[in-house]
């Protein structure tokens, strides 16, 4: 029993083939890794893998089981999940921050800002705002 196979995995977005004809087999316990240039489809493999996107064409089998069109909250009961490259789902701002006075500020800039300030500050002879 192949632990999980991918058999000629394909989705399209609109006229774009993200993914063409990909098959590969996991074994229980191997490290596997998918490797390619930006934008060759890997990102869209996980996704595909736990089921946040319906492959155009292909199959997914997990323990024998064809888990093609099982939906995504039963893919994480059964154990296949992903995790994201960017993994901050909320952006920090400064509570006095406009909100038409840029992109959000992120703490470590918002004390990086008041340090440079305060420096230029000392140099002038001048009190830190
Ligand atoms: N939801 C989507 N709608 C439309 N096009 C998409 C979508 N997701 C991915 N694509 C397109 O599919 C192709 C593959 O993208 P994908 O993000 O999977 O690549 P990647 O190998 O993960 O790239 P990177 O190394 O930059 O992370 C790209 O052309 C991308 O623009
Ligand atoms: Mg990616």
């Amino acid at each position: 029993m192949t632990f999980f196979r991918a058999e000629n995995l394909a989705i399209n977005f609109g006229g774009i083939r993200a993914v063409d004809d990909v098959s590969f087999t996991v074994e229980k316990g191997e490290v596997f890794t998918i490797i390619g240039p930006n934008g060759a489809g890997k990102t869209t493999i996980f996704n595909l893998v736990s089921r946040i996107y319906d492959p155009t064409a292909g199959r997914l089998i997990f323990e024998d089981h064809d888990i093609t069109i099982t939906p995504p909250h039963r893919i994480a009961e059964i154990g296949i999940a992903r995790t994201f490259q960017n993994n901050r789902a909320v952006r920090a701002r400064h509570p006095t921050a406009e909100p038409t006075a840029g992109p959000p500020c992120e703490p470590e800039v918002e004390l990086l800002q008041r340090a440079a300030v305060s420096a230029v500050g000392s140099a002038h002879g001048n009190r830190a705002p």
